[in-house]
């Protein structure tokens, strides 16, 4: 959960779209931190994961670009350490063991900074567990979106590049270039229910699509969504749920020594 100038709302997150940490759950396991390893949570959001790996690990350190993220997970998960940070520019105090980030890395265009910020905090030999949205990630919500917004004169906004969505090539190419060794890789579909069955994509676009209604009145941005909705229904309402099309990337990788960085 990393974005600059977005205000996040962590109610709506936490009741509506908790599905972005339970599906987390299995990267933990993943990850598999020790007892006694320092872990850091990249992009920890309201720190539901962050707590399931203190509890396996006993120290874990969670990062969030979101003030108010960091706030409420601070309430909730008293034991773990929240600091608002950045995941392109982030420095702890000491190298961690280990680096997890769900569902946080598509938020981060600069995505090279964001890795040679993990490798800086990574001891030699330390491990990633990385999740996040791969190529054509959520397409037929935002062709939508996008092909909605152009026809109703908002051109600027149909074509705003929000998200990093590359390819498994892509991203693997980006890790070995600044010095890890994936141990895997994937990419997959993941179809993804929405909690409400009646406002499910209308949902999701209020949480995490805000910046693409920049400039447009509340009643109107209502209206679109409503039409991106209707317009989706064919393909992403099934048995009177919603589903959003999610593609992840998952990737394991370590940090080398002998490396030929550039
Ligand atoms: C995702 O988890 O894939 C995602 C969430 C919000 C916006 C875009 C992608």
């Amino acid at each position: 959960m990393q974005q600059e100038a977005y205000k996040w709302d962590s109610t709506l997150y936490d009741d509506k779209h908790s599905f972005v940490y339970r599906y987390g759950a299995d990267l933990v396991d993943m990850l598999g931190p020790k007892k006694g390893e320092k872990v850091l949570d990249l992009g920890c959001g309201s720190g539901a994961l962050t707590e399931a790996l203190r509890s396996r690990s006993g120290s874990v350190v969670g990062v969030d670009s979101s003030s108010e993220m960091i706030k409420k997970a601070r309430s909730t998960y008293p034991l773990c350490t929240f600091l608002k940070g950045d995941v392109r520019d982030f420095s702890g105090s000491h190298p961690f063991d280990c680096i997890f980030s769900n569902a946080t890395l598509h938020w981060v265009i600069e995505a090279e900074k964001a890795v040679k910020c993990m490798f800086e905090n990574l001891r030699y030999g330390g491990r990633v567990a990385l999740e996040f949205g791969g190529k054509n990630n959520v397409d037929t919500v935002i062709k939508a979106l996008r092909r909605i917004l152009f026809s109703k004169g908002y051109k600027e906004q149909s074509a705003l590049q929000l998200w990093y969505f590359p390819s498994i090539s892509t991203y693997t190419s980006l890790l070995e270039r600044n010095g890890f060794e994936v141990t895997l890789a994937e990419w997959y579909d993941r179809p993804t229910e929405l909690a409400d069955g009646e406002t499910g994509i209308l949902d999701w676009l209020s949480m995490f699509a805000k910046p693409f209604f920049k400039g447009i009145a509340a009643e109107e941005a209502s209206v679109i969504k409503k039409e991106v909705q209707g317009s989706v229904s064919g393909a992403l309402f099934k048995n009177g749920k919603w589903y959003a099309d999610y593609k992840r990337i998952r990737v394991l990788a370590r940090k080398i020594e002998n490396n030929n960085l550039k």
